[in-house]
């Protein structure tokens, strides 16, 4: 029975065609057995339907229209570069089984949850100019969970542009609007780390350096302000031991020139896509 669990969960997948790209996967993911064949995925981009069949898979593509995610659009950027579409799991089964699928090859430690039918999918999009998607990425988010975001992923090939940061802002902005201090289900990937651990430290400095706070800085104030939990915020400053209690609360504490010296570090870059909130579009559910 053990052993049974090891090996489904070694590498079952090692490349993936989807859109113009080949893909060498990471993880293990639960492909239905009856349809794996191979070790190479065809994936059509824009449905999500996957094949092992090469010539089922050009049948298909010929035949799929090329068609934007199934939701309504909730971020489109100023110079239609990249869209957000709101996918909603009950509605759209296979499409987000898919994406979950897919975004397994790719996540390590989560559980994989069949389950899509109380989870929202944010699914981004790259606009090319002939008006086709290509699938970037995603984030999930369940309904009726402290977490503003359960799981993200970006397709490697478009990793390392801005994508990941920008949907962990769209995922801020939703909790914001709902009133509720949001934080991403742990635990975090290494990679799920450094992003989120980038993106709190530069927001966080930046709600300091604006405060213009003449004395250490209560967290849940700055909870408050900033919408990131006060636990994300301990964490955050806890390695640099900025973290001090002060009458039973907890308190960052950082001189002028030690904030100055923070401002000054190649760690605080911002985001290379700035989420701007006039942009989204919000749906019934916000
Ligand atoms: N090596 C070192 N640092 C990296 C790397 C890397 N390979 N990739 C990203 N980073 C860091 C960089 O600091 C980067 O910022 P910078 O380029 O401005 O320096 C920062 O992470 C974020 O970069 P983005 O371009 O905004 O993020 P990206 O589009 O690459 O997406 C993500 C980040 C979603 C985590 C992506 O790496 C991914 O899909 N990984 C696989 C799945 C995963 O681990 N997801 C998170 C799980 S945790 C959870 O879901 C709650
Ligand atoms: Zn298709």
């Amino acid at each position: 029975e053990e052993v049974h669990e090891k090996a489904t969960m070694l590498k079952n997948i090692d490349t993936i065609q989807i859109g113009a790209n080949v893909v060498r996967c990471w993880y293990f993911s639960p492909y239905p057995a009856d349809v794996i064949t191979g070790r190479h995925l065809y994936i059509c981009e824009h449905c999500l339907m996957y094949f092992s069949s090469r010539p089922f898979f050009q049948m298909h593509i010929g035949r799929c229209l090329p068609a934007p995610p199934p939701g309504n659009i909730v971020y489109y950027d100023k110079e239609n570069r990249f869209v957000c579409y709101e996918v909603i799991g009950a509605e759209n089964r296979f499409y987000c089984e898919s994406l979950c699928l897919l975004s397994k090859l790719f996540l390590d430690h989560k559980t994989l949850y069949y389950q899509v039918d109380t989870f929202y999918f944010y699914v981004l999009c790259e606009i090319d100019d002939d008006g086709t998607h290509h699938l970037v990425g995603h984030f999930s988010k369940e309904n009726y969970s402290m977490n503003n975001l359960a799981c993200i992923m970006v397709l490697p090939p478009y990793q390392r542009k801005g994508y990941g940061k920008f949907l962990i802002q769209l995922s801020y902005a939703f909790s914001c609007r709902e009133g509720f201090i949001g934080t991403p289900e742990k635990p975090l990937s290494d990679l799920g780390k450094v992003s989120y651990r980038g993106f709190w430290w530069w927001l966080l400095i930046n709600y300091i350096d604006e405060g213009g706070y003449e004395d250490d800085i209560n967290v849940v104030e700055l909870e408050r302000v900033s919408g990131i939990s006060s636990d994300d915020i301990i964490s955050t400053f806890e390695p640099m031991e900025f973290v001090k209690k002060y009458k039973g609360e907890m308190c960052i504490s950082m001189s002028p020139t030690i904030l100055k010296f923070c401002k000054s570090l190649p760690l605080f870059t911002g985001p290379k896509l700035l989420l701007d909130c006039d942009l989204i579009q919000w749906t019934e559910r916000y």
